[in-house]
């Protein structure tokens, strides 16, 4: 699990039985690799500050995820771009989620740009890692409607709540080998095919 902030959806997935073995953090310090340490799980941080260039940090991630063998990659909180070595390494096995109905309100602050926007409708996608920022095939995507005294705040509250369930929902279907992929089109289907 790629993390960089307060681990919330690394909680979620740790209480749903996902079998994280490795947390990856691209900012020390925060709360999520905490969140590791208590549950026993592996973690290190990949610094993009202590890396000499793009590239190098990269590379970097690729090598410390490569590290212990897994079946695939979550970004959860991770609010950075993955580079080529990571997504053709593992291609099609990693996911994100995002707190808005995407292709809506990509990039930082989603649900700020949301609320900013002033729709009536916002709420989470999860959806397969392509290089292009937030813009692969989508999962799963469920609603969150807006309140007129919504803060950025309480409207964070109710879509993380949405993403503490619809998140290890998808990674137990993609586990179970029940999501199935034609181009830009993924749905869900009762009977497994291939698992990750
Ligand atoms: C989550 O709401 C996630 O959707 C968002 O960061 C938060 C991390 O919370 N990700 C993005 O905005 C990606 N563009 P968490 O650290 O408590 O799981």
């Amino acid at each position: 699990v790629l993390v960089g902030g307060r681990g919330s959806n690394l909680e979620a997935l740790i209480r749903a039985g996902v079998d994280v073995v490795q947390v990856v953090s691209h900012r020390p310090g925060v709360r999520a690799l905490a969140v590791a340490a208590a549950a026993g799980i592996p973690a290190a941080v990949v610094d993009p500050a202590r890396a000499a260039s793009r590239a190098e940090w990269d590379r970097a991630l690729c090598r410390q995820v490569e590290e212990i063998p897994c079946d695939g990659v979550i970004m959860a909180g991770f609010l950075r771009q993955v580079g080529p070595p990571l997504l053709e390494r593992y291609g099609e096995r990693i996911v994100n989620v995002h707190p808005s109905l995407l292709p809506a309100f990509p990039g930082l602050h989603a649900v700020r740009q949301a609320l900013a926007y002033g729709v009536k409708i916002t709420g989470v996608t999860v959806h397969f890692v392509e290089a292009a920022l937030d813009q692969g095939p989508i999962i799963a995507q469920e609603a969150v409607a807006v309140v007129p005294d919504d803060t950025e705040d309480t409207l964070t509250a109710r879509v993380q709540q949405v993403e503490h369930r619809l998140l290890p929902a998808v990674v137990r279907d993609l586990d179970q080998g029940r999501i199935r992929r034609n181009g830009r089109r993924v749905w869900r289907e009762e009977s497994e095919c291939a698992p990750w």
